[in-house]
């Protein structure tokens, strides 16, 4: 299963993906290509430094569509099969959901449908929830919004404050987004509505 993996900054969910794989904790996985729409994203640059192939396609100042465009001509050109959105501050047109459909996953950080958009760990922060956690879904053309692969849950402690809390989540995030990765590359399940289940399962 070769991995697009699309990122706009940080990157450590790009890290931890590419750290299963080099520990053989996702067998038959490999990372085919990264790329960024933001040029300075440090996540580029540990692609760059890991020796994976990388790509710069700025998204600033280009209407969605065309930049999309390029964007899909990239992933396929690199055969990918699998795209994993990892800190991808952009939402993808519906010509690029159908380019790969049920083949896009989003990591995000709350345990959906509650507080979906940005800055979810703040949003859960500020509400006074006592679980938080994240989300691994697939991607369809609503935000956040897709068939959910894998949720991890925390407590809320009562020492946490909104910056604790977020770094418990994404402590979290890196072992989710592999995790749903070994899922959807075993090929050992089927959707049911919005269920995500083994295959066979009763
Ligand atoms: C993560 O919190 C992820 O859930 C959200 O964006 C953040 C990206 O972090 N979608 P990183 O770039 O993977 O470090």
């Amino acid at each position: 299963m070769r991995l697009g993996i699309l990122l706009s900054g940080r990157g450590s969910n790009f890290l931890a993906i590419a750290e299963a794989i080099r520990a053989g904790r996702l067998k038959g996985v490999e990372i085919s290509v990264v790329v960024s729409n933001v040029a300075d994203a440090a996540g580029l640059k540990a692609a760059r430094e890991l020796g994976l192939p990388h790509e710069i396609l700025v998204s600033k100042g280009r209407k969605r569509a065309e930049h999309d465009a390029d964007v899909i001509a990239c992933l396929k050109a690199h055969t990918v099969d699998l795209v994993c959105l990892a800190g991808y501050m952009r939402l993808l047109s519906a010509e690029f959901v159908a380019a790969f459909p049920n083949r896009i996953l989003n990591i995000h950080p709350s345990l959906l449908p509650a507080f979906p958009g940005l800055e979810a760990q703040e949003q859960a922060f500020a509400y006074g929830v006592k679980v938080a956690g994240c989300t691994v879904h697939f991607v369809d053309e609503d935000l956040d919004h897709g068939v959910i692969v894998v949720q991890r849950a925390i407590t809320v402690l009562e020492s946490d404050d909104a910056h604790s809390l977020a770094e418990r989540i994404l402590a979290e995030e890196h072992i989710a987004y592999s995790e749903a990765i070994g899922m959807v590359a075993s090929g050992d399940y089927e959707i049911r509505g919005r269920r995500f289940m083994k295959k066979g399962a009763a």
